[in-house]
């Protein structure tokens, strides 16, 4: 498929990599790009060859937001009945193998709540984190309010959301918002690294893996430690188990065939 909003390429045969292309609006984020975007993803999980994605964007921005030109002359009838702004960005939660966001530059607004609907973020060192809807008069509307209190608790996530003021990277990752900060020159091969490394496990052990994670992320404690017992279960009928374990018991590397 071809792409307006993306420029979408693989590595390796491996990795799935879609980068953020309206450069002269820094990546804003209308409708048109993140309906690609999700045609994207689900392109890349329903590759059996494909273990995992990068979502990027360029050096000065990952993306500055949802686009406020197009939103600007909304009124509520369009935004609630029309659900003409996020409609489609839940379709990234609905992807089953990770997807990694590498940040550089700007993550702000919406772009901040599209790195976080990732299921970890690397960044390079200029990086920066925002939620300013608050200037526009408006509150985050693709789940800040929710998913950056849950990763960097509340006192912090009510200074981004209250005063609009930008986090940087070293915050960023003092808070947790941030898994990895590495120098801007490599973003890429840091984020590819990690992606290699997940498409070389498992791809059910990892599947499974990030359906508990996220159980823990939203869901109560107990519910989320018996989903997981289950899932630690049910990867026994795996042959990816036998020969995991085999491996390490016998000394020697594993091959996973994802069965
Ligand atoms: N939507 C549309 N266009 C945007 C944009 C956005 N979110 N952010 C930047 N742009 C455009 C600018 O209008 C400008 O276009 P022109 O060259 O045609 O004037 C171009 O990108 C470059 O931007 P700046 O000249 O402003 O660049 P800068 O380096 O001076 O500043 C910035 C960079 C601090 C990111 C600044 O652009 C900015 O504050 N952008 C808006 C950030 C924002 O408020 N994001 C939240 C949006 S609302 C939202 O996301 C709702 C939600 O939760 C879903």
């Amino acid at each position: 498929m071809a792409y307006e909003t993306l420029e979408v390429r693989t590595e390796a045969e491996k990795v799935g990599i879609i980068t953020l292309n309206r450069p002269k609006q820094l990546n804003a984020l209308n409708d048109q790009l993140m309906t690609e975007l999700g045609a994207a993803l689900q392109a890349f999980d329903a590759d059996e060859k494909i273990g995992c994605t990068i979502i990027t964007g360029s050096e000065k921005a990952f993306a500055a937001g949802a686009d406020i030109g197009a939103m600007a002359k909304y009124s509520f009838v369009d935004a609630y009945k029309g659900d003409y702004i996020t409609r489609n960005w839940e379709s990234i939660r609905s992807i089953r193998k990770p997807v990694i966001a590498a940040v550089s530059g700007f993550a702000l607004g919406g772009g901040c709540e599209l790195a976080m609907m990732c299921d970890f973020i690397i960044a390079a060192d200029n990086a920066k984190f925002g939620q300013p809807e608050i200037k526009l008069g408006v509150i985050p509307g693709a789940g800040g309010t929710q998913r950056l209190p849950r990763a960097v608790g509340k006192s912090k996530a009510m200074d981004m959301a209250l005063t609009g003021r930008m986090m940087d990277a070293t915050e960023a990752e003092r808070a947790g918002l941030v898994s990895r900060v590495v120098p801007l020159d490599k973003l890429m091969d840091e984020a590819l690294g990690a992606a290699l490394q997940i498409s070389g496990f498992s791809q059910i052990a990892v599947m499974a893996a990030k359906e508990s994670v996220n159980r823990a992320f939203e869901g109560g404690l107990s519910d989320g430690v018996m989903f997981e017992r289950r899932l630690f279960h049910a990867l026994f009928a795996t042959q990816d188990q036998k020969e995991g374990m085999d491996a390490f018991v016998n000394k020697r590397p594993a091959t996973f065939t994802h069965q």
